[in-house]
């Protein structure tokens, strides 16, 4: 059992979307993601400019790493957008199938969850709306808005992560701007063989 005391202030800064105390604090850059874009010849020609924006960065505070504790988390996604994608995360499985669930405080987005089977649904999130991830599904978030989006975040300490499918497949549906509005689209990237 862990002698870590619980009984500490965990501090969520609405003001400059910070968490205190954080075990975990990570930027992820255009660099990194631009494979994960539909469009990646515009995610290049953004980068051969001289230019490498950070997408999103979260905090994370996990609790204690053992079965029935929560991992506690602040996502900031930029405003922004590939060709015609907007920023959004490069979205994961867990490898327990544990739920999650994201609250919204600031902006405007989309999360877009995804069982294994390929079945895809998406709910738009704003600040006071709750996005809850069933267990098993994927999830990534997307920024739909003109400034920064930024929620909160809970799930099992224990439920592990999962990138390799959605790097490997993609997901089935994509947030594009179309006429200057947040439309979800078929990813024609998506490889929804299991063969
Ligand atoms: C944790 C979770 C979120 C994301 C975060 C960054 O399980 O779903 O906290 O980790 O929004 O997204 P990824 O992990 O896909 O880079
Ligand atoms: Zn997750």
């Amino acid at each position: 059992m862990s002698s870590e005391s619980f009984s500490k202030v965990i501090n969520l800064d609405l003001k400059n979307f910070t968490m205190t105390p954080a075990t975990r604090k990570r930027e992820v850059r255009l660099s990194e993601l631009k494979d994960y874009f539909s469009d990646p010849a515009a995610a290049n020609k953004i980068l051969s400019s001289g230019r490498d924006p950070v997408v999103y960065e979260y905090y994370e505070y996990v609790v204690d790493e053992s079965a029935g504790h929560l991992s506690l988390g602040l996502t900031i996604i930029y405003p922004g957008k590939v060709g015609k994608e907007y920023f959004m995360t490069r979205g994961h499985f867990h490898l327990k199938p544990a739920a999650e669930f994201y609250y919204g405080i600031r902006g405007r987005g989309m999360l877009l969850i995804q069982s294994e089977d390929g079945r895809a649904e998406y709910v738009e999130l704003r600040p006071g709306v709750i996005g809850y991830v069933p267990p098993g599904w994927g999830h990534r978030t997307i920024n739909t808005g003109r400034g920064k989006f930024v929620f909160f975040f809970a799930y099992p300490s224990d439920a592990g992560h999962d990138y390799g499918i959605v790097k490997e497949k993609g997901f089935a549906k994509i947030v594009i701007e179309e006429k200057g509005k947040p439309k979800v689209v078929d990813n024609p990237k998506y490889v929804s063989s299991t063969i």
